[in-house]
């Protein structure tokens, strides 16, 4: 499959909806340059981030990518990110920064802050970009201290690819609960990576 998945993308109709929840499991979670109208800390099922994709657009470049996050499916695991309610033609601009193999589709989320709102159903259909290791430009698993390396030396039009990780880490202290105990590898990643510094 072709690394640039905007028109695979634009394919799904959206404009018959007011709004859609677009789950965020990385730098959707503090790069917001999008309008939303609302926010909500969440979770998916069956899902780990893993830095397994290369970047050549925004924190690598074409002879040197870096590695940014995609969604590995993994039973039994969670995956704690951030959602927003969106105008469908936001995923124009989305479609555009999140080219590089990221394909998008339907999924539960389920909300981590329903008991400020617990009269309402605790999950809600959202769209999720995913990288699967069909693409391109997908990298896959490699030891830690490789992984460490690789994102320690990389850099791209979007900055250095140890800030995409570090502000990563960040985020995912300040969401808090059960991130943790399905984040550690990118804890320790994080740390290995702060060595190098
Ligand atoms: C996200 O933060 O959800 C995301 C990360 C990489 C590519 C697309 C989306």
């Amino acid at each position: 499959m072709s690394h640039n998945t905007i028109a695979l993308n634009q394919q799904q109709a959206l404009d018959h909806l007011e709004r859609v929840w677009l789950f965020g499991y990385g730098s959707l979670i503090y790069k917001v340059d999008f309008p939303y109208l609302e926010k909500r800390p969440a979770y998916i099922e069956g899902w780990q981030r893993q830095f397994w994709q290369g970047s050549h657009d925004h924190r690598g470049t074409p002879d040197a990518p870096g590695r940014v996050l995609t969604l590995i499916k993994t039973p039994g695991a969670i995956c704690v990110g951030m959602a927003y309610a969106v105008t469908p033609d936001v995923f124009e601009h989305l479609d555009h920064r999140e080219k590089n193999g990221y394909l998008r589709f339907f999924t539960p989320l389920h909300w981590l802050d329903n008991e400020i709102n617990s009269d309402e159903t605790n999950t809600a259909e959202g769209l999720v970009y995913v990288a699967s290791p069909e693409n391109e430009a997908f990298l896959g698993p490699a030891p830690l201290p490789d992984l460490a390396r690789h994102i320690a030396h990389s850099h791209g039009p979007s900055g250095a690819n140890s800030e995409y990780l570090l502000r990563l880490d960040e985020a995912l202290r300040e969401i808090g609960g059960p991130a943790h105990d399905y984040d550690q590898h990118i804890f320790a990643l994080a740390d290995a990576v702060r060595a190098f510094e």
